[in-house]
C-alpha cells in the first residue's frame, strides 16, 4: 500500500506539492491528472525517492521512504517499474539487453535471464525484435520494451508518467491495454499519470487529480458515471 500524507514539495519559489494525502491500495489501477506544473512528476518522484520531500510521509508497503537511508534507497527502488514519457532505453543496447542488463544488475542468474527475457518481450510483442537497437524501433515499440524491462524485476509496483505522450493514438491505446493487463493479470498497483483525458475517460477507474500542487479531487471514475446516469434515470421529466 502507497500513503501520501500531508505531502509537501517547495522548490526556491515554487510550491510543486502542497499537504497533499491520498492512499493506494495494492492492486489499484490509478491515474493521476492535472495541468502542466500541477505537481504530478514531483509527486512521482517522490515515491522513487528521487529527491526528499521538503514536510509530511510517504509510505510504501509500511517503509517510510522520507527516512531512507542512502543504502535503502536502490533495495526500496526494487519495488518499482518507472516508465517514462521519453522511454529512456539504453541506446547502445538492443531491446533485449535492455532488459538483460537491469536483471543483472540486481544479481539475476543467466539461465534465469535467458528465460525470462524472451517471455517479457513475448508479453509485450516485441520477440520479433529483440536484436533491434532503440533507433531502429519506433516509438510505440520503445514504448513496449520499456514496459517490459519496467516488470522485468517484477515490482510490486509500476508507475508511468505520461507513458503515452510521444507516440500515436493508436499506439497508446495498446500501451494502455498492456497496463491494464500488467494490473488484472500480474496483480501489478499501476499509476499512470497523463494529460490525455480521452484516456481516462477510456480506462479509467480511479482519478486523482492534482491543482496547483493540491489534490483537487480523488474520485472513482466508473461509479462517478454510474451515479450521473442514476441521476439521469430518476430525474428525468417524464418520471
Ligand atoms: N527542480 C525544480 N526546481 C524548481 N522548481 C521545480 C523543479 N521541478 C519542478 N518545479 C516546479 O514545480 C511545479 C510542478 O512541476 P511538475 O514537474 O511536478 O509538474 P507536472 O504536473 O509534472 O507538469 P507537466 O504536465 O508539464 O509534466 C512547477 O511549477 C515546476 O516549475
Ligand atoms: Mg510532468
Amino acid at each position: 500500500m502507497i500513503e501520501f500524507i500531508n505531502v509537501t514539495k517547495e522548490y526556491s519559489d515554487t510550491q510543486a506539492l502542497q499537504n497533499v494525502s491520498f492512499h493506494i491500495d495494492d492492486g489499484e489501477f490509478v491515474f493521476i491528472i492535472g495541468h502542466s506544473g500541477a505537481g504530478k512528476t514531483t509527486l512521482t518522484k517522490r515515491l522513487l525517492r528521487e529527491e526528499k520531500v521538503t514536510e509530511g510521509k510517504i509510505l510504501v508497503d509500511g517503509i517510510d521512504v522520507t527516512e531512507l537511508s542512502a543504502r535503502g534507497i536502490p533495495y526500496y527502488r526494487r519495488k518499482l517499474g518507472m516508465v517514462f514519457q521519453d522511454f529512456r532505453l539504453f541506446r547502445d543496447k538492443t531491446a533485449y539487453e535492455n532488459i538483460a542488463c537491469i536483471m543483472r544488475a540486481v544479481g539475476t542468474p543467466g539461465a534465469e535471464i535467458r528465460r525470462r527475457v524472451p517471455a517479457l518481450l513475448r508479453t509485450v510483442a516485441m520477440e520479433d525484435k529483440q536484436k533491434h537497437f532503440p533507433r531502429e524501433l519506433s516509438g510505440g515499440e520503445q514504448q513496449r520494451v520499456a514496459l517490459a524491462r519496467a516488470i522485468a524485476n517484477n515490482p510490486d509496483i509500476i508507475i508511468a508518467d505520461e507513458p503515452t505522450g510521444n507516440i500515436d493514438p493508436e499506439m497508446s491505446i495498446e500501451i494502455m491495454n498492456l497496463l491494464m493487463k500488467i494490473n488484472q493479470i500480474l496483480g501489478k498497483t499501476v499509476i499512470v499519470v497523463t494529460h490525455e483525458m480521452d484516456l481516462v475517460e477510456r480506462f479509467g477507474h480511479r482519478v486523482i487529480t492534482l491543482d496547483g500542487g493540491k489534490l483537487d479531487s480523488d474520485i472513482n471514475l466508473e461509479s462517478a458515471v454510474a451515479d450521473f446516469e442514476d441521476s439521469e434515470n430518476t430525474g428525468g421529466e417524464n418520471e
